[in-house]
């Protein structure tokens, strides 16, 4: 083609469009795209790929399991519940009964610290391929007191969306430190905020499902508007929390020693057990009986053992120790644990009392000197760092 013929180009070829009416006229040997179809296309395409790429997920619990277990060690009861409950969920508003009312159940989920429950709930949307937030309760506030108050975690859902109202309305919230907004219990500390009580009675309306108005934060899909009315009773809500002192509140109640006439006080006092919880254990704790009412199932999480700590460091998909490996691998390092290193490593995060988390710290511990003088290995060529118990001990640089 000549270059008179090129330039002699002044229509789109897709849209016939004259390059006086777009933006761009973008002129090839013997068709020309205007910036419009670009566009176009390129949402076209995008589309595809994203169809391509989400195979409609399968809500029978026990799929939903298997891909929990890839990424979360132990916690099998949990895994168990929380498939049914969210396997439920979504059979429920894909398909709506006609006349018969299903109520929607939202989760609780209670147990220690970094074991796991906001990676639960955060591996479920990711399975789900439905936006989802992490929200914190005690950065709640009542309407008209500083602060965020409830609804605008239905503005961060849109916005984790992409401004996708439909699919905020699918989407999952996790209310973490949910344990924080307890009311001043019978048995809890005086000192316990009782605002959190006001935030609980705001959470009511949002997690039975209301209609709210949130701003759209420039989402790509719906540039042009501002406002959107979410309907939040398609919305999953999953309340996280510690609930450090449930225990006791559980093994008083099992042992009959709660205040109350014709208590007894045993010698043999059972620990009291997560699992056994019952809605009079939260309430005693704080959270209020028609909150306690909207989250119909409960999921305890247990205390991780050494034997998982060692597994979540080798086995779960990204774990740390590939990670790390990774990261040596850069300077052509390889990086090697002995097992009696594993074992010390997941010794030492028990002790933490932080849970799985407590690894991390463990792990950047140990590598620190190695990882400092990586430069310094390479020029004297060494290539393999093998963790051992003693390194783990007192981490030393190998030079
Ligand atoms: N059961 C588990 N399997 C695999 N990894 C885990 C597990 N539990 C915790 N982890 C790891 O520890 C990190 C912290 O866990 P998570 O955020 O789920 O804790 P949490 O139970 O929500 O704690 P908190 O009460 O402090 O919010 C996760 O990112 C994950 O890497
Ligand atoms: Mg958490």
């Amino acid at each position: 083609m000549s270059d008179e013929t090129k330039h002699s180009i002044n229509n789109c070829s897709f849209c016939g469009k004259s390059k006086e009416d777009v933006e761009k006229l973008i002129v090839g040997d013997s068709v020309a795209i205007c910036s419009d179809c670009v566009e176009l296309c390129s949402e076209l395409i995008t589309d595809e790929i994203k169809n391509e790429e989400t195979p409609e997920p399968k809500y029978d619990p026990e799929a939903i399991k298997n891909f929990l277990d890839q990424h979360v060690i132990g916690q099998e009861d949990a895994k168990i519940v929380l498939s049914v409950a969210i396997s439920n969920h979504y059979k429920r508003i894909n398909n709506p009964p006609k006349d018969l009312e299903i109520q929607k159940g939202n989760v609780l989920v209670i147990g220690p610290t970094g074991s796991g429950k906001t990676l639960l709930a955060k591996t479920a949307a990711k399975y789900l391929k439905v936006p989802f937030v992490v929200a914190d309760a005690t950065s709640l506030t009542e309407a008209g007191y500083v602060g965020d108050d409830v609804e605008s975690m239905i503005t961060m859902l849109l916005n984790a969306a992409n401004g996708d109202k439909q699919l905020a309305e699918r989407g999952i919230v996790f209310v973490d430190e949910i344990d924080k907004i307890a009311r001043k219990g019978e048995s809890t500390s005086i000192t316990r905020d009782v605002s959190g009580e006001g935030v609980q009675q705001a959470l009511l309306k949002l997690v039975e499902g209301t209609t709210c108005r949130v701003a759209n934060q420039g989402g790509r899909k719906h540039p042009g508007s501002d406002m959107n009315e979410i309907d939040t009773k398609n919305i999953l809500f999953i309340a996280g929390g510690a609930f450090v002192g449930l225990k006791d509140i559980i093994g008083n109640r099992m042992n009959g020693t709660s205040i109350g006439f014709g208590a007894t006080v045993k010698d043999n006092k059972i620990e009291g057990d997560l699992s056994k919880v019952g809605p009079e254990d939260l309430t005693k704790y704080g959270l209020i009986p028609e909150f306690i009412g909207r989250f119909t199932t409960t999921v305890s999480i247990k205390e991780l053992s050494k034997e998982q700590l060692i597994h979540i460091l080798t086995d779960v998909k990204n774990n740390y120790i590939a990670q790390y490996k990774y990261l040596l691998k850069l300077d052509d390092i390889e990086l090697t644990f002995t097992p009696g290193a594993l074992d010390q490593i997941a010794e030492n995060t028990l002790k933490l009392k932080t849970g799985a988390r407590g690894l991390h710290s463990e792990i950047e511990r140990v590598l620190m000197p190695h990882m400092f003088y990586t430069k310094k290995y390479r020029d004297n060529e060494i290539k393999v760092i093998n963790i051992d118990r003693d390194n783990v001990l007192e981490p030393k640089a190998l030079i």
